[in-house]
């Protein structure tokens, strides 16, 4: 446990405006501040900072809680890490008590020791790439010869060699201070059913990979032959998210340029770096996610998709554009005649030939129009109809009217068809597609209305009644804390009014807090996971607007004990209640 002092010292010298101000762009709306959550993709701000109780709740997605919530979702890490992270940014030491191991059941690593752990197993490769011996000899003549690596391509990416052997490294790493534990934990061992430890990347040539910060995070290791699987990566550990990274991106965003180059392999990278192209950067063997795309956005304004030629690189640029246009980013997609990928590319051609390639790349309307055309022959009419109609549903998808004007001009030239006919066919399709949309979200809103979809508080379903009193209760204690006297003191409540799991607890810990006197409700993050937290937040911002009236709080524990006795005198059966919820949304 960490003291409460500490908690509350950390969250006091921890600005929550300046603190989400870094990592979010945020503007003034009233007493409030306003921004794109970084939790997930919006194009209008519905992530709220309240610098008034110094935490932010976002109306998108539900994400909601303290300064400590946020990095613990931001930057990945744990409660106590979180706590420690906020309290090196605020120069305060972090006192822990004894038995700190209470709140995780993972064993708990130091994060520092597990990066200086990499970088130590990093070196190591890297110098056994070099051993004057007949197997290390063949790793180099692999990158040097069959890749066409310099020694200084070698040396800037810090590639290297994982030795042939069950316990080599770990020896050496064991030599060094580590233990089994730490090495397994950091994905550099792994652990046989018989208990035993053997090293996880043999007879591989070494990518270390190195986070925006210049932290060596998680190693991938190549095959040097056709065996299987070509590569193999770190999972992830307490310092590695394989989804929350790029390969190169710490080169990458200080290469000076406005645009980034997205590939799909290491060895791309690596190429392309070397051809002076250093702007860079992959995914680690994923699809692109809507994190990396956020990331992608810090650095650059623009990103050109130089996926693999092949039909699995071309779909996965499909949806790389859609990820990356979600966040604001300008997005053209480059095609490579004649080679599988820019590494073999830039071998063949030279990077004079890949920098025109880079000017000729297409924005997605054009890449794909010119994938359209290229699948119909349209001098006969049966082909010119059904590809004018995938032309018009491409144009359909362009939010901007503006946009699909030029694009409905464009067509019309091409495939000489009137305009007008164009858009009033397209027209139709968006007008579908609204309407689609509304029926979708309505139903939506619905279901979450009735708890039908609740992730979160799963007993929301069998009482929604009940749960929704609950909330009411617990958001004005939350908002509120005057109304903590009555309601503990003179026992207004007890947790038998309370019926589902998530709103009991909820209700236990404000209980124990008041006994504690602890009003700041300071260690809420030990308590409750980050999706309830969210969860909370928003029984609090909900009530936000609201004027308080006297009695307000009476009133909301009369309704919540009546909702409560109503249900009990009702069938148990969860069963009763979901044919309920179906008929209901069948009469909807
Ligand atoms: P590629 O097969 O295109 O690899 O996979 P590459 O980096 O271009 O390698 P070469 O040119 O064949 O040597 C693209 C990326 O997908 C991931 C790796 O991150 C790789 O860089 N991948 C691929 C894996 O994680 N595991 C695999 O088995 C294969
Ligand atoms: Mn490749």
């Amino acid at each position: 446990m960490i003291s409460k002092d500490t908690i509350d010292q950390v969250l006091m010298r921890n600005d929550i405006v300046s603190l989400i101000g870094s990592y979010v762009s945020l503007k003034r709306a009233g007493s409030n501040l306003k921004g794109l959550c970084p939790f997930h993709s919006e194009k209008s701000p519905s992530f709220t900072v309240y610098p008034a109780d110094n935490s932010f709740y976002c109306f998108g997605c539900g994400a909601g809680g303290d300064a400590i919530t946020f990095i613990r979702k931001r930057e990945n890490l744990d409660y106590p890490d979180a706590v420690e992270f906020l309290a090196n940014r605020a120069g305060i030491t972090v006192v822990r008590d004894e038995f700190n191991n209470k709140y995780t059941s993972t064993p708990k690593f130091d994060r520092a020791k597990m990066l200086k752990m990499n970088v130590d197993a990093g070196k190591y490769f890297h110098r056994c790439l070099f051993d004057d011996t007949p197997e290390a000899k063949a790793a180099l003549d692999y990158f040097v010869n069959h890749r066409k690596l310099s020694l200084a391509t070698i040396k800037h990416f810090g590639l290297g060699y994982a030795p042939n052997s069950f316990d080599a490294f770990s020896k050496y790493m064991l030599s060094r201070g580590y233990t089994y534990e730490e090495l397994v934990a950091g994905f550099l061992c792994g652990k046989s059913e018989r208990g035993t430890y053997y090293d996880a990347f043999r007879n591989r040539v070494m990518f270390p990979i190195i986070d925006v910060s210049g932290n060596l995070i998680a190693f991938g290791g190549r095959v040097m032959d056709d065996s299987k699987p070509k590569y193999k990566n770190s999972s992830d550990t307490p310092v590695f998210k394989k989804s929350r990274n790029l390969f190169a991106l710490n080169f990458a965003r200080l290469s000076g340029e406005e645009s980034l180059i997205l590939c799909e392999g290491y060895m791309d990278v690596i190429a392309l770096h070397s051809a002076g192209f250093t702007n860079a950067v992959a995914t680690l063997g994923t699809a692109i996610t809507s994190e990396q795309a956020r990331m992608m956005s810090r650095y650059a304004k623009k990103v050109i998709i130089c996926y693999d030629a092949d039909e699995a690189g071309q779909k996965a640029a499909m949806r790389a554009i859609k990820m990356l246009s979600d966040v604001g980013l300008d997005v053209t997609i480059l095609k490579i005649p004649g080679a599988k990928d820019p590494d073999e590319y830039i071998k063949l051609n030279g990077p004079e030939r890949f920098k025109k390639l880079i000017e000729g790349s297409k924005s997605k309307f054009d890449y794909n129009m010119e994938n359209i055309l290229s699948r119909y022959d349209i001098s006969v009419p049966q082909e010119k109809i059904k590809a004018l109609h995938e032309l018009e549903k491409l144009i359909s998808e362009t939010y901007s009217s503006a946009e699909r004007d030029i694009y409905i001009h464009i067509v019309s030239d091409t495939l000489s068809v009137d305009a007008k006919s164009i858009k009033s066919d397209v027209d139709r399709i968006v007008n579908a597609t609204i309407k689609k949309r509304r029926r979708e979200e309505s139903s939506k809103i619905k279901q979450d209305a009735i708890g039908y979809s609740d992730k979160v508080n799963p007993d929301y379903i069998k009482a929604p009644a009940v749960a929704r009193n609950e909330e009411h209760v617990l958001g004005l204690l939350l908002l509120y804390p005057e109304y903590r006297k009555s309601a503990f003191e003179q026992k207004m409540l007890s947790e038998s009014d309370f019926l589902t799991d998530l709103n009991r607890r909820f209700f236990l810990y404000l209980k124990e807090a008041y006994a504690r006197g602890d009003e700041s409700l300071a260690g809420m993050n030990e308590k409750f996971s980050e999706d309830e937290l969210g969860r909370i937040m928003r029984m609090k911002v909900a009530r936000m607007g609201l004027t308080n009236t006297e009695g307000a709080l009476d009133d909301a524990v009369r309704a919540l004990q009546n909702s409560v006795r109503k249900k009990n005198s009702q069938s148990t059966s969860t069963f009763d209640d979901l044919n309920k919820l179906l008929s209901l949304k069948r009469q909807n």
